[in-house]
């Protein structure tokens, strides 16, 4: 029998590469959408078996180019996002704007599913530009396609992801570390493995119409997640709670940086809490469990961080 299809935009970042690893190996055909094969497609190419996974580089997104490969295809996934906006990567074009086009041609081409990928906690986040886009994109699909499911992950963690590894790292430089709204917003991060497993049974399951959060099974503050990852690499600093005007002089200064490490829309953010709002299913409701917990996970990968490890500032 033919594989079904599954087109993947985002396919290589952190959600997208254990995703296609576990749909390639349950029998489906990915065809992961990148804008520049040559710095990804060896990233892509290990994810599965030859034959399972065809690369397809697309550099803008051309409405054609877009429905010429969404028509050949039974499901389409959106894991494209992004953190902090540059000159032509604007919230609203990536969140808002291709969410919208990507809906519309599932719908044009009656696909079986469209999976869009969004964020958890954003509902009152309205002074959030990330929020506010995300929130728009949500809205736009639910009403071009009414066999989308939106997934709104809590933080999604591992050894590929920009957010254990980026605090692992900064909590070995710094001498001391700043606590947010004193460290005090809660999450519930969810193992990258877990979120895949989630995004896998959708697919499988043929959901379709549903609006649902995904999370791990712990609530984290903040300043728990911090001891953990310190407690994970044998480290002490000095946390200090920040007053916010100081917080937002440091993120204006960060978010100068090609890749800041917190901007001032994620500080806006930061003072949400990104927990279930019990306003929409969860991974739960569906019999889904993510079990992994963030203390045990870590620790198979931040001993690269304790004092002689790979990426500690003492080897
Ligand atoms: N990770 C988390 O903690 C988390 C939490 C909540 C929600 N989410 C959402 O989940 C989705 C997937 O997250 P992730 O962690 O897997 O993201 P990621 O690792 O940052 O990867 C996103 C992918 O999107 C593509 N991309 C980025 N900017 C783009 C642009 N301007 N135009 C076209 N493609 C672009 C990139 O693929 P190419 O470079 O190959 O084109 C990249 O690999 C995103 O929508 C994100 O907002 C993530």
């Amino acid at each position: 029998m033919k594989p079904k299809e599954i087109l993947v935009f985002g396919a290589s970042g952190q959600i997208g590469r254990h995703l296609i690893r576990k749909l390639t190996k349950n029998n489906y055909k990915v065809i992961a959408v990148t804008r520049n094969i040559h710095q990804k497609g060896y990233i892509l190419k290990t994810q599965a078996n030859p034959g399972y996974l065809e690369i397809v580089e697309l550099s803008s997104f051309d409405p054609e180019k877009i429905n010429s490969l969404i028509k050949e295809c039974n499901v389409c996934i959106n894991l494209i996002g992004i953190l902090f906006e540059k000159k032509k990567n604007q919230f609203k074009n990536i969140h808002t704007e291709l969410p919208a086009l990507l809906s519309k041609l599932a719908n044009k081409n009656k696909l079986e599913q469209f999976v869009h990928v969004s964020a958890l906690g954003i509902e009152k986040a309205t002074d959030s530009k990330y929020a506010t886009s995300k929130i728009n994109g949500e809205n736009v699909v639910k009403e071009n396609f009414n066999k989308s499911v939106i997934l709104k992950p809590s933080i999604v963690y591992s050894v590929d992801d920009n957010f254990s590894t980026n605090f692992l790292s900064l909590l070995n430089k710094l001498p001391i570390m700043p606590l947010y709204y004193e460290g005090k917003t809660n999450f519930t991060p969810i193992h990258v493995t877990d979120m895949a497993l989630i995004i896998y049974e959708i697919v499988k399951r043929k959901i379709v119409g549903e609006t649902i959060e995904c999370v791990g099974p712990q609530v984290l503050s903040f300043k728990d997640i911090i001891l953990t990852l310190l407690n994970s690499i044998d480290k002490k600093k000095i946390l200090i709670p920040t007053p916010l005007f100081i917080a937002k002089i440091t993120a204006k200064i960060f978010e100068k940086m090609p890749k800041p490490l917190i901007t001032t829309d994620q500080l806006t953010l930061l003072k949400y809490e990104n927990v279930v709002s019990k306003k929409y299913k969860t991974n739960l409701d569906f019999g889904i469990n993510a079990n992994k917990t963030f203390e045990k996970e870590i620790k198979k990968y931040s001993f690269n961080w304790k004092t002689g490890g790979q990426f500690s500032k003492n080897i």
